[in-house]
C-alpha cells in the first residue's frame, strides 16, 4: 500500500537566508568567546559558549553548566536562549548562533539544542566548527523535519 500525503507547507530545501553582515557574526563570535570562561565544565572540562541573535538586534549569550548527574548539564546554546525568554519573553525571535569551545574542537550544535534553536529561530543560521573547518549552516540542514506545534 502507497501512502499519500499531502503536500508539506514546509520548503524542503532550507530558504536562502539574508547573510548576516560580518561585524555582526563577528560580534556575536566574540560574545561566544567571553561567555565561555563562565562555563561550569568540571567533568568534561570541555568549555563552550554560545551567543544568539535576535531579530530585534539583541545579543544574549551562554555557557555549558554540567552537573554530576551528567543528563542534567545544559548546553551552551539552550544557556543562551533560555536566558533571553528569560529577559524578553516568549515572543524572542533567533536569527543567528554561534557556538565556541576552548579547544577549537569541531562542535555542531547537538540534537537536542537544534530543536530549541529551531523552535525559537525557524530560519535561523547557525555558525560552529565543522569537522573541516568553521561552517555557516541553516538550522534546516541541521535539523530537517524539526518538530512544531504551531
Ligand atoms: N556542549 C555544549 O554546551 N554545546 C554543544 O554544542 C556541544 C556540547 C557541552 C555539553 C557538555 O557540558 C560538554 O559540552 C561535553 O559534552
Amino acid at each position: 500500500m502507497t501512502l499519500a500525503f499531502a503536500a508539506s507547507p514546509r520548503k524542503l530545501s532550507p530558504m536562502p537566508e539574508k547573510k548576516l553582515h560580518p561585524d555582526v557574526a563577528a560580534r556575536l563570535l566574540r560574545s561566544a568567546t567571553k561567555v565561555m570562561k563562565n562555563a561550569y565544565a568540571p567533568y568534561s572540562k570541555f568549555r563552550v559558549g554560545a551567543a544568539i541573535l535576535l531579530s530585534n538586534g539583541k545579543i544574549f549569550s551562554g555557557c555549558n553548566v554540567e552537573n554530576a548527574s551528567y543528563g542534567m548539564t545544559n548546553c551552551a546554546e539552550r544557556t543562551a536562549i533560555f536566558s533571553a525568554v528569560a529577559g524578553l519573553g516568549p515572543k524572542i525571535e533567533i536569527r543567528a548562533v554561534a557556538i565556541v569551545n576552548d579547544r577549537g574542537l569541531p562542535c555542531a550544535p547537538c540534537g537536542a539544542c537544534r530543536q530549541v534553536i529551531y523552535e525559537f529561530g525557524p530560519e535561523a543560521t547557525v555558525f560552529f566548527l565543522g569537522s573541516h573547518g568553521p561552517r555557516e549552516a541553516h538550522i534546516c540542514e541541521l535539523l530537517p523535519e524539526g518538530f512544531r506545534l504551531r
